[in-house]
């Protein structure tokens, strides 16, 4: 069996859902089910009794540590965290909470429960660590993409937290021998995306009738990649990565926010027309920039082509038309997610985003 933390979040669902179609082996998946953490993305696996799912918090050690001995994972795949950088302006107690403090925990349980396990088992045992290409901060326009020995240089609460917790788990395999992996990944899209981040958010909104927010002038580049792809790409690192490296995971698909809208609005008015004719792209509104934004993220993902053979699959085009008819095939799970916690976000976030654009 394999550990999955935060696996009813985006990734970490699309994560266990095709690990179990593609291996063999069972998943213990320990999510907090906080309002990005959704039952209903594993709906697919609800009779696998490879899937065992456990409501927790990777910061309750012992619990952490008697699912390690009852389970006896050859491995655990951290994906748990508050992913939100918008969230983390308004509240970044829960971000070092989670990702700094549940990060050490899930550390210490881990290294407790290795610490003691016999060969093949001790040798065979990972800890891989999901991470952002956030932690390196941002590029200029004509700077090289993130390489695996860019300097860290978080910029929000959110990475500088991301920035902690990739340090613990280095230190955890230099001090103490843990085999630890770390991924850094660049922007994600696709199925269960949670519609506070940009794509998912667009394509709701623009259903909706309502504005597509733009922060400042929307000229921000993103660096994305389809999740099915990132999911790959995890697997192959578990499966062959070198113990106690990082390896950067992007699609080479460098857009600009504003060409990203442009793009979800065109495929839109081919495949759902708006009633009232004319384009989305109509809906388009400029809104207050978020404080402290990075200008550009790119990744250079050389090293796990070179040393792993891993290239993404989807190009933007093929993976953002994959993605739309997703929402399109999928109103319900849009609605079950816009819950009233979704309603007092979207207000606290952007309320206040238009009345300082009204002042300016
Ligand atoms: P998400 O916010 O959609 O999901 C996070 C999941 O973690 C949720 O299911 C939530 O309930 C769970 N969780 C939160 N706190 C927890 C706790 N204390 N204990 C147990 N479970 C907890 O996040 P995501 O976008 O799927 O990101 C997953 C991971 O990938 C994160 O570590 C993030 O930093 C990283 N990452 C995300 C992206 C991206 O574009 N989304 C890109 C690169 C890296
Ligand atoms: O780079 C990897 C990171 O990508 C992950 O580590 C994060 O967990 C993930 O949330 C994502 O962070 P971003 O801040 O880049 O994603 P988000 O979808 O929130 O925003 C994408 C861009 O779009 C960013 O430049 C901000 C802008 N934006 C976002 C929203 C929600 C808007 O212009 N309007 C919006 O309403």
């Amino acid at each position: 069996m394999i550990l999955v933390t935060g696996g009813a979040g985006f990734i970490g669902s699309n994560f266990v859902l095709d690990w179990l179609s593609q291996e063999s082996e069972g998943v213990i998946n320990l999510d907090k089910l906080t309002y990005a953490g959704n039952l209903s993305n594993l709906e697919a696996v609800r009779n696998d009794e490879r899937h065992v799912f456990v409501h927790g918090d990777i910061g309750d050690q012992a619990l952490v540590e008697k699912l390690l001995v009852e389970h006896k994972p050859r491995a655990i795949v951290h994906f748990a965290a508050e992913s939100h950088v918008d969230r983390s302006i308004h509240g970044p107690a829960a971000f070092i909470e989670t990702n700094v403090n549940g990060t050490f925990a899930l550390l210490e349980a881990a290294k407790s429960y290795w610490t003691k396990l016999e060969a093949p088992e001790r040798t065979e045992f990972r800890f891989l660590h999901v991470s952002t290409d956030e932690v390196y901060g941002s590029l200029g326009p004509s700077d090289p993409p993130f390489s695996e020995t860019n300097a860290y240089e978080p910029n929000s609460p959110y990475s500088a937290s991301k920035a902690a917790s990739d340090h613990l788990v280095r230190a955890y395999h230099h001090t103490y021998g843990l085999p630890t992996l770390t991924t850094n990944c660049s922007n994600n899209y696709g199925p269960f995306h949670f519609p506070e981040k940009l794509i998912p958010l667009i394509i709701a909104n623009a259903r909706a009738g309502k504005p597509l927010p733009i922060y400042g002038d929307g000229q921000q580049i993103r660096d994305w990649l389809y999740v099915k792809d990132h999911c790959a790409a995890i697997r192959r690192v578990l499966d062959s990565g070198r113990l106690g490296e990082t390896y950067n995971i992007g699609g080479w698909n460098e857009k600009a926010n504003l060409d990203v809208v442009h793009t979800l609005c065109d495929i839109l008015d081919q495949l759902a027309p708006r009633q009232q004719g004319g384009s989305y792209r109509e809906q388009i509104t400029y809104v207050a920039d978020r404080p402290g934004h990075d200008r550009r993220y790119a990744i250079d993902a050389r090293k796990i082509e070179r040393e792993l053979r891993w290239k993404p699959v989807e190009t933007f085009e093929t993976g953002i038309g994959k993605t739309v008819q997703w929402y399109l095939d999928n109103t319900q799970w849009v609605q079950n997610v816009q819950s009233g916690d979704y309603m007092k976000w979207m207000e606290r976030n952007y309320d206040q985003r238009d009345s300082e654009r009204k002042q300016a």
